[in-house]
């Protein structure tokens, strides 16, 4: 069996089997999409969810280095244009965390978003910013240190 693995048929198999998926990804790439794309210029390098905001046309971006961008759409955009990604929130406090998943709260004019270190999970939050001025509404930690749970409720998130 182990012979099997430096053959060059197992070479061979590999290099079908991961020919395969990097061809469709550049197919998908390269083609031209079924549906409308949007394309713009990030500022960064991962952007985690993003959320069209109809009233400001404009989308709205989290970033997984943290903070929060708008892509604002204008009233002449056309097909083709490369819109521009403008941050508005950035942290200070909050830097080494990521800004993951967020809500528009329309009725209350802000956007909710879930704040957290990810690759350590030492600390997660809930965020709140205001639509129109960005400043923070308010930080509710739901983890980190001198959190206080009691001793066997503790869960393996800690
Ligand atoms: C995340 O933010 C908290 C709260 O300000 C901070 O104490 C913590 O150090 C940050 N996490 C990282 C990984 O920097």
């Amino acid at each position: 069996m182990a012979s099997f693995f430096c053959s060059t048929k197992f070479l061979l198999l590999l290099f079908f089997v991961s020919a395969i998926p990097i061809a469709f990804i550049i197919h998908l790439e390269t083609s031209s999409p079924t549906t409308h794309v949007y394309h713009y210029h990030s500022t960064g390098w991962l952007r985690e969810c993003s959320k069209w905001d109809n009233a400001n046309r404009r989308f709205i971006v989290s970033f997984f280095e943290g903070g929060l961008g708008v892509i604002p759409v204008e009233a002449d955009y056309s097909p083709g244009d490369v819109l521009q990604e403008i941050p508005v929130v950035k942290e200070a406090d909050l830097t080494g965390n990521a800004s993951l998943g967020f809500t528009i709260d329309r009725e209350r004019n802000r956007v909710l978003v879930a704040v957290a270190d990810v690759l350590g999970n030492r600390y997660s939050a809930l965020a709140a910013y205001d639509l129109t001025s960005w400043n923070r509404v308010f930080l509710t930690k739901l983890s980190g240190p001198g959190h206080q749970i009691e001793k066997g409720k503790r869960n393996k998130h800690g």
